[in-house]
């Protein structure tokens, strides 16, 4: 896949911006505050609808703004396509999303035009933070491979906040136990097709991480995988073992008025040498084990699609030590790549065209 033309309208701290990437790698330098990682975050909301550091749509429109818009062109193994995202100011008003010129219905239809794995140094917190962002990891990811697990997590997230509002109701006595029913039955089933696809793509990524990680690390001796984890993680009949589950938790459920089984506390456990990389790894085994996680993301796209994903790298090089830099390049070498940084140190021999400075909310050879 081929990022031709991004175009920003409002966004951050551009006003008016178009770029276009060369083949192959671009390298945005700039100072703290350019507003580099602003273009890759704006590659981030064509591919997946939103950004990667912030859940608040607003946050992107530039500051004194009612709308922005960012739009791709990109080209793909037989035909070019077009997406683009326009986000609102005014609460209640939903972002739009066009495709080849239309606005469509659902976010989920934007999944698969454009694809991209994003390294940031907030992937530290794959390894060392909180279950949150390793299911988000997930998530994403098999939503870019299919827009239908995309569709099946918010059928499920749905699902939960409904229950979740009846325990409430329930406590409060406004409704009776009996009527858990109905929804311990609605969210075993929308469970289901989740914790598979989940549990295959921990397995798929665990493979590929292994290897990904002994090659970066160029440590042969720390054996890296992951596990996934979860109320339902080995159950061969997830649906029915959920609603057994919902059912003998129902009591506790109403005491915490939360739903305690089930995929909406699922995570990853990481491991190296033998032990759990969130308390015991070092920051660089963490850094390497996160760049791992993201080389498997892009093999699992790059199956699922065809071609290799876009691959944007915020400031990622400045954390390695120079063999793990090299290797890291090395492994992304046919891939088109976005890659910030404030100095060109690491990056010797890079064609001078491929260099954009970044600077003022303007973006120059
Ligand atoms: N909604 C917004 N409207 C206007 N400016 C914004 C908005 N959001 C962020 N900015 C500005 O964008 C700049 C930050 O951009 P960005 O995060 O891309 O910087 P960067 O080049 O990646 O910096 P660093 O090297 O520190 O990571 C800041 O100057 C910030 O004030
Ligand atoms: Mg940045």
């Amino acid at each position: 896949m081929r990022l031709l033309q991004l175009r920003l309208h409002q966004f951050r701290s551009y006003r008016q911006l178009t770029v276009m990437p060369p083949d192959g790698l671009t390298v945005f330098v700039g100072d703290n505050g350019a507003g580099k990682t602003n273009l890759l975050e704006a590659i981030h909301l064509c591919c997946l609808g939103r950004s990667h550091r912030t859940s608040i749509d607003r946050d992107m429109i530039r500051i004194g703004e009612k709308t922005c818009a960012v739009h791709a062109r990109i080209q793909r193994v037989s035909i070019q396509d077009e997406v683009g995202v326009r986000l609102f100011n005014q609460q209640g008003e939903r972002k739009l999303i066009y495709i080849n010129g239309k606005v469509v219905q659902r976010i989920g239809e934007l999944m698969g035009h454009m694809t991209c794995v994003m390294f940031s140094p907030e992937d530290l917190d794959l390894v060392k933070g909180p279950p949150q962002g390793r299911r988000g990891f997930l998530d994403m990811l098999l939503s870019q491979s299919q827009a239908a697990y995309f569709y099946a997590i918010q059928t499920y997230g749905s699902i939960l906040r409904q229950r979740n509002a009846l325990l409430k109701e329930i406590i409060r006595g406004n409704a009776d136990a009996g009527q858990l029913d109905v929804w311990d039955e609605q969210l075993s089933r929308a469970a289901a097709p989740i914790v598979r696809q989940r549990r295959d793509a921990a397995n798929a990524i665990s493979q590929a991480a292994k290897e990904h990680y002994a090659y970066i690390s160029g440590r042969r001796d720390e054996h890296f995988f992951l596990r996934y984890q979860g109320t339902l993680a080995e159950s061969i009949h997830p649906e029915k073992d959920l609603m057994e589950q919902l059912q003998e938790g129902r009591a506790d459920d109403l005491r915490r008025l939360s739903t305690g089984p089930g995929p909406h506390r699922d995570d990853l456990r990481l491991m190296l040498a033998g032990q759990e990389m969130r308390s015991f790894a070092s920051q660089g085994q963490a850094r390497t084990a996160a760049l791992a996680m993201r080389l498997a993301q892009i093999d699992i796209l790059a199956r699922a699609h065809g071609e290799a994903p876009l691959l944007l790298l915020d400031d990622v090089l400045s954390e390695l030590d120079q063999g793990r830099c090299a290797r890291l390049l090395s492994r992304l070498d046919s891939m088109q790549t976005l890659l910030t940084c404030t100095d060109l140190s690491g990056l010797d021999g890079i064609r001078p065209d491929c260099i954009l400075k970044v600077r003022d909310g303007m973006v120059s050879l």
